[in-house]
């Protein structure tokens, strides 16, 4: 009996693993090489000498290499305080809590902050870490279509007798469609419906704004927002996240988020490579210029050889494609074409748009931007894609 019950496990896992290969949903690790166009290094600070410098120095004067504990226990320090600091000043919040991955961050927050009884409103795009943290919550979820104002009023003020706590949950800049929330409408939608916003700056954070403080900082409504998560594992190539607000939720994070209070800390010189790293982000206008100049080209010649780039205007282009297989194949070709892209297919995206999300940091160039796009309609056009699949890139 007993081994009857491993033998299902074990057959239920392989079972699933052949599902996922059928719908063409099958992910593996691999090492990509060719012209990077997936990764989320937005300043190209991955491979700046002048980051690798001050780690290496910061290697070389570290009184110890592990962190030893939660920060809690033995893993605070005097490192990860003053860069808390530093980042609530850059980011205009009263405080800042380090958490080492944006996803336990988001999933710290929300889990901590909400409870049964509460509502909370997210945008059908938000990312996983939003989502797991609102699910871990037992809090009502109240999902809504990707963008639509009218839809999350309405939503707010159906809610209007609620006792529970109102939260909107959303990310400033999307991570598969590269649009940008309607920040204003969210601000003044939960201004006159007594809910608060949180807003996570994952893919702002150096590649827009004042210093490349994001969309928020650019508003100037910093303040009016119960938090805002800035990762350091995109545009400042480092890892980790900041939880921005109030001394008064930085303290109850402190004693309530799990992620924060169950995990090690990361050792002290890490700090100094964040710290590192946002001071040469601060300073890198010109890469700020580039990537939109260059976003701004490869949404034009995408356009212009009529393929579907979604209504976005960041450094993040998706190419929709439609099928699962498309974008599968679609990808390989550009591989073998020496792009380095994947095919992003559900559920990380809505059923039926499955694509290619290109991910431009400053190190590409317009030459490269005019390549792609070639390569995108060669590859979009080839015998290799069956006509059923190209009428799906067709429609989608
Ligand atoms: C919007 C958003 N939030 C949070 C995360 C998670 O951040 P991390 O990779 O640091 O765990 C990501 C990662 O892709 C993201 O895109």
């Amino acid at each position: 009996m007993a081994d009857d019950l491993r033998v299902r496990l074990r057959e239920r896992i392989a079972e699933e693993l052949e599902n996922l290969r059928e719908q063409s949903q099958l992910r593996s690790l691999e090492i990509l090489s060719g012209v990077n166009l997936c990764s989320n290094d937005y300043l190209g600070l991955a491979a700046d000498p002048r980051l690798k410098h001050a780690v290496i120095e910061a290697v070389a004067s570290a009184r110890q290499m592990g962190a030893t504990g939660s920060r809690l226990l033995s893993g605070n320090s005097r490192e990860w305080q003053e860069l808390e600091s530093e980042f609530a000043e850059f980011a205009g919040t009263e405080s800042a809590l380090y958490f080492g991955s944006g996803y336990a961050a988001n999933v710290g927050l929300l889990s901590a902050i909400l409870q049964p009884g509460d509502v909370v409103f997210s945008d059908a795009l938000n990312h996983a870490s939003l989502i797991d943290g609102m699910r871990l919550s037992g809090a009502e979820k109240i999902i809504y279509p990707h963008g639509d104002m009218q839809f999350l009023e309405d939503a707010l003020r159906e809610k209007s007798r609620s006792t529970g706590a109102k939260v909107i949950v959303t990310e400033s800049i999307f991570s598969m469609e590269g649009d940008l929330a309607r920040m204003e409408d969210l601000l003044r939608l939960a201004k006159t419906q007594g809910a608060e916003l949180i807003v996570d700056e994952a893919h702002a954070l150096g590649a827009c704004g004042p210093e490349g403080r994001g969309i928020i900082a650019g508003l100037k409504h910093e303040r009016e927002i119960l938090a805002i998560v800035y990762t350091c594992g995109k545009a400042l190539a480092s890892a980790g996240a900041f939880v921005c607000c109030s001394a008064k939720l930085k303290e109850f994070l402190v004693n309530r988020a799990r992620t924060f209070l169950f995990s090690t800390a990361l050792p002290p010189y890490f700090a100094r490579q964040i710290h590192a790293a946002l001071a040469i982000a601060r300073k890198e206008d010109s890469r700020r210029k580039h990537l939109h100049e260059i976003s701004i080209a490869l949404r034009a010649e995408l356009s212009a050889a009529g393929l579907n780039c979604g209504a976005g205007s960041t450094q993040i282009v998706p190419v929709i494609l439609g099928a699962n297989e498309t974008a599968v194949n679609v990808a390989a070709q550009l591989q073998a074409a020496g792009f380095a892209v994947r095919a992003i297919r559900p559920p990380t995206v809505p059923a039926g748009t499955a694509r290619i999300r290109v991910s431009l940091t400053s190190r590409i160039t317009f030459a490269d931007v005019h390549r792609l796009v070639g390569a995108i309609g060669a590859a979009v056009h080839s015998r290799d894609l069956s006509a059923a699949e190209a009428a799906t890139v067709a429609n989608a």
